[in-house]
Parts: C-alpha cells; structure tokens; sequence
C-alpha cells in the first residue's frame, strides 16, 4: 500500500499527543491558577505540559536558568520571557519562528503595535505575546482606610501622610515585598511622578547621563529613602506575594505593585475592589508603565518547527487567551478580546492603556526586563535596592554609581 506522507503539523493533534517542558517563574497563588488555566487549554487540544517554575518574581532566576540551560544544550520546549531579549535569544537562532500561527491568527492585524514590536524581528514572529501587565498601580486596603479615616492618596506626599498615619496607629503602612526588583519597580514609580513620561525614558530607559544626574532623580530616591524609613519590619515580606497576603488578610495598608497582584487577590477570593481597591501609582494617573509576558520557542533535537507551530497556535487561541489574562490580572495583547467579565480593576486598566497609548504616555519597565539589557537592568534594581536597605547610603553615590552602569551599557 501507498503511503502518503503528511509534514507533521499536519497531523491531528491527538496523534501526536506529547509533553512540553514549560519554563517560567509563576509560583504565587494567582500564578498558579493562570498555568492551570493554560494546562487544561493544552490537555483539552490532547497536549501536555510539564511546568519548570523556578522561584523569583520579575524573571531574574529564571532568566539565569534559561542561559544556563542554553549552554548545556538542554532547553525546555518553550519558556516565558519579557521585552528586549526575545531579540537577544532570536540573535543567536536557538528559536523557532512561528510565521504560521502569526498568519493564521492573522497578528499583524489583531495585535497592539506594541505587541508586534517586541515578539516580531527580521525573522518574524519569533515569540507569542500573552499578557499586558501595568505596574504603577497603588492596592489599598479600603477596610483599613476607613478605620484612619483617609481617603486614597493620590499625590506621593499625601501617601507618605497616609502611612505615617497607619504607622503611629501600629498598622504595617506598606505591605513590600523585600526583593531588588520589588523596590526598584516602586522607584520606577517615583521617577515617573518627579519627571514626567519623557524624563523617565531618557532616565531609565535609554540612560541619558544628564537626566540621571538630574534634580529629580535626587527627588525620587528621597523619596524612596522616606518609605524605606518608614515601613516597618512587620511589612516587610520575603516576596511580594507573601506582601500581597498581609494585605488581603488586613495586616497592611498599602502595597504598589503590578496586577499580577490582582491576579493573587482573586485566588484568595477577596472582593476587588471593594475589600483592596487598585489605583494608578500617586501623580502617574494617565500614564501606563507595562510590562509582557511572552512564550519562545526553542530548538533542540526533542522539540522542532513544526511542533512549536503546532504548540503556539493552540496558545494563541483567543478564548484561551481571554481566560488566561482574566485570571493573571493582566489585560489581553489582543485589541478584539472582549473585558465584558473582566474585573473592574482590568476594565480600568484597559481604557487607561487606550488613554495611554493614543497619547504617548504607555512606556515600558525597566526594572521588569522591558528596557534595557539584563545586565544593566540587574546592576540599577541592585543599586537601588542597596541604597533602600542602607541609610548610610547617599543620593550621590547611588548616582554616581547608576552613572557608571550607564557609561558601560
Ligand atoms: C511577570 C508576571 C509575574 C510577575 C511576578 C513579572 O515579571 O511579567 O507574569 O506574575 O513577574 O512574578
């Protein structure tokens, strides 16, 4: 008998029923309600996952145990990963493009700019964007609020007034989480009030000595030394999820932070935002600071291009990306993606980043690996975090030495 011989993304999906190594870093409760939704979509169309979490919010182990597994030659099917080092990645051609997912989901069209922009090279499509996360957002604990007879701050001042406040009363004023990325991502938040949209790109983004050496730099890390001194050990958490908790369970006032918070909140089954209400981070209202989630594809002697076609056209699917950003907190990468039962926090944030984006005021995280290289990015949140942690510190040294990395970037 003749046979005919099928390219293998041709075949039923159930024929090829297999397990993908998945690498990422969604440990906390929200995370893990998000992969289940993602591992259920994937069994559901007869594929499965075997998840590689590597513990540390924001990506930086992760990030390590990627390059290393590189270099061993052992990479995992596909992995997580944000912003510019997808190019990185696509540069020394261990990824597989998925052209033909990106055409049948019809990307150039359905995806914001921004989305094809970060996950498109001369390749193409060489990574799938899942998510849309803002990161200057300000949690508040409304029943705690109530109790001090405040209002939400809207100004950086009047949230210094509302945790002194909470802190002569014995209640944490800020619930933090006490890792570098954690604190440099609220100075990310502070630099942005000082300067403005165009200030923090030419800060943090692309560097510009004089705007590091600036009068408000000098502002924002004052700042930062303010709520350094006054948090108190009880709101400092190990992670910014345990940070989240003492905030659902009425031990903190405030947290600043991400929506994956938002995603932990939901998983704990608190009320949003009646019980914790989200904010846009104090004097940064109309601004959107993102970051993305999203998956590449990488090539190895157990994992080929048709199979990361195959793989990726199942996660690009729409329903399954519509259910996956509602239960990660985040809003959807594509504009035809309704938010109808979406939370009142993500529905926000959706006309914001609409506000934002039509008026140049959406701008990447440095801090969340969306601006500059990994190596400068992990001397800054170092920098910062060092200088939030050590009083003797100064605002000159910090600068001088922000300067330095800046010089070598
Ligand atoms: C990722 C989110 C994740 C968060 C905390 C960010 O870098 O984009 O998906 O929830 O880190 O782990």
């Amino acid at each position: 008998m003749k046979m005919t011989l099928l390219p293998l993304a041709l075949f039923p999906l159930s024929v090829h029923s297999q397990t993908f190594e998945f690498l990422h870093w969604w440990t906390s409760p929200g995370e893990r309600a998000a992969l289940e939704v993602l591992e259920s979509h994937l069994r559901q169309n007869h594929l499965s996952v075997h998840p590689s979490a590597v513990i540390g919010g924001g990506g930086d182990s992760a990030m390590t145990v990627l390059q290393a597994r590189a270099l061993a030659g052992n990479t995992p099917s596909f992995a997580q990963i944000e912003g510019p080092s997808i190019k990185s990645w696509d540069a020394i051609g261990i990824l597989h493009p998925i052209n033909h997912t990106a055409q049948t989901m019809k990307w150039d069209e359905v995806l914001y700019p921004l989305a094809i922009d970060i996950n498109k090279t001369d390749n193409g499509y060489v990574a799938l964007p899942l998510t849309l996360h803002r990161l200057n957002l300000l949690w508040t604990n409304q029943k705690l609020l109530k109790q001090l007879n405040l209002t939400t701050p809207t100004t950086w001042p009047e949230l210094f007034n509302a945790m002194e406040q909470a802190k002569q009363a014995g209640i944490a004023p800020l619930a933090i989480g006490e890792q570098p990325w954690q604190i440099a991502q609220l100075f990310e938040s502070l630099v942005i009030a000082a300067g403005g949209v165009t200030f923090y790109k030419t800060a943090l983004v692309q560097l510009d000595k004089k705007n590091i050496d600036s009068a408000e730099m000098r502002l924002a890390l004052s700042q930062l030394r303010h709520i350094s001194l006054l948090t108190t050990p009880a709101s400092k958490q190990s992670k910014w999820d345990s940070a989240t908790q003492a905030l659902a369970e009425d031990k903190a006032l405030f947290q600043l932070g991400g929506d994956w918070i938002l995603g932990d909140l939901l998983a704990r089954n608190i009320s949003v935002p009646e019980h914790i209400s989200c904010h846009p981070a104090p004097q940064s209202h109309q601004i959107f600071l993102y970051n993305m989630d999203s998956f590449i594809f990488m090539a190895s002697k157990t994992f080929s291009q048709p199979q990361a076609e195959q793989l990726s056209r199942v996660l690009a699917d729409k329903a399954f990306q519509q259910r996956f950003n509602r239960v990660k907190g985040s809003i959807p990468v594509r504009i035809d993606i309704d938010l109808n039962h979406f939370n009142d926090c993500q529905q926000q944030s959706y006309h914001d980043f609409q506000f934002a984006s039509a008026n140049g005021l959406a701008v990447p995280s440095m801090t969340d690996s969306m601006a500059v290289n990994p190596v400068a990015q992990q001397a800054i949140n170092s920098e910062i975090f060092r200088f939030f942690r050590n009083p003797d510190i100064s605002e000159n040294e910090v600068i001088r030495r922000i300067l330095s990395i800046s010089v070598n970037h």
